[in-house]
């Protein structure tokens, strides 16, 4: 430890000195000057500790993405290999972002940025659905690490029960054909003064909310054997959006006609149970409650509907 005071170049400053009251001036600034023998010994100390300290090898994460160039270029399908240094913390959305900043396959080849969707970043618009590691997840809440703690390969690929778009992004229109086929809104919309609506209870309200979350981004549908190709079946988003609307006091007024579009083909009947939805919903959806509820409802109105007309 040095116990003298560095070196002070120049003459040494006079003290201020302030009555009380006076305001104290601010004493000059000083520039201390280490010893040219000091600082030779630091840096040397500063080489010789840069030598000795363990070089960590840097974390590469390794991605496999499928590309396409195109709707209708399907004979562009294929796969380009990328790395990006790990940073903790990351998702797989902070890695695409990465690969898009710096677009060079891990073979150093100069590619086209992939091309992929996200939006809220926070799991909320449902946009960056996309297969990781054959598994459809949200690639803005999907950590590297969870899906690659041991340094493995991550595979993207678009969601395959849509058109793909480009890359990683999917025309998901059908979903939303779906949800205009069981009427999943509630038709109170109007500029004429109509009175206050029906009364909802906090229970009712704590009910639907569980079912009001939502956000569209089809990866029950990605998961349903059920779904997709030429099989009609509507999917679980759209009768939780059914049983959500029916629930609501306003939106019962079109519970007959929500359950009559289910009644036929490609509604209910054709849900086969697996339960994947529910396995895969992001937002924790009691899916299995939605249909089980809409099925009763349904066959109730099967059985005494003729009652009604
Ligand atoms: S029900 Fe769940 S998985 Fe299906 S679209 Fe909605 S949020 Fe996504
Ligand atoms: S970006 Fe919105 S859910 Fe991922």
């Amino acid at each position: 430890m040095l116990a003298s005071r560095p070196h002070m170049a120049g003459p040494k400053p006079k003290r201020a000195t302030a009555k009380a009251g006076e305001e104290r001036e601010a004493p000059p600034s000083e520039e201390i000057r280490i010893p040219a023998s000091i600082a030779e010994r630091l840096a040397e100390k500063k080489k010789e500790q840069a030598s000795v300290a363990p070089k960590e090898p840097k974390r590469l994460v390794k991605l496999r993405i499928r590309r396409q160039d195109a709707n209708d270029r399907p004979d562009t399908r294929r796969w380009e290999e990328f790395e990006v240094p790990f940073v903790a913390g990351m998702t797989v959305n902070t890695a695409l972002e990465r690969i898009r900043k710096d677009p060079r396959t891990a073979t150093g080849q100069e590619v086209a940025p992939p091309v992929w969707e996200a939006s809220c970043l926070e799991e909320t618009c449902g946009a960056c659905a996309m297969l990781v590691n054959g598994r459809v997840r949200m690639a803005c809440s999907t950590l590297v690490q969870e899906v690659a703690p041991k340094n493995q390969r991550i595979t993207l690929e678009p969601l395959s029960k849509f058109p793909c778009e480009r890359d990683l992004v999917v025309d998901r229109s059908r979903a939303f054909e779906s949800l205009k086929q069981v009427k999943a809104w509630i038709a109170i919309d109007g500029t004429q003064a109509i009175g206050k609506g029906p009364r909802e209870s906090q229970d009712l309200q704590a009910e639907r909310y569980g079912f009001s979350r939502c956000m569209s981004c089809a990866a029950c549908l990605e998961a349903c054997p059920e779904y997709g190709g030429a099989r009609p079946f509507v999917g679980a988003s759209a009768i939780n959006q059914a049983h959500l609307m029916n629930l609501h006091p306003t939106g019962s007024m079109q519970k007959v006609e929500r359950l009559e579009s289910l009644m036929g083909e490609g509604g209910i009947a054709d849900c086969g149970k697996a339960q994947n939805c529910i396995d895969v919903c992001p937002k924790d959806i009691p899916l299995v409650d939605s249909i089980g509820a809409v099925a009763r409802d349904t066959t109730k109105r099967m059985l005494f509907g003729w009652l009604f007309k």
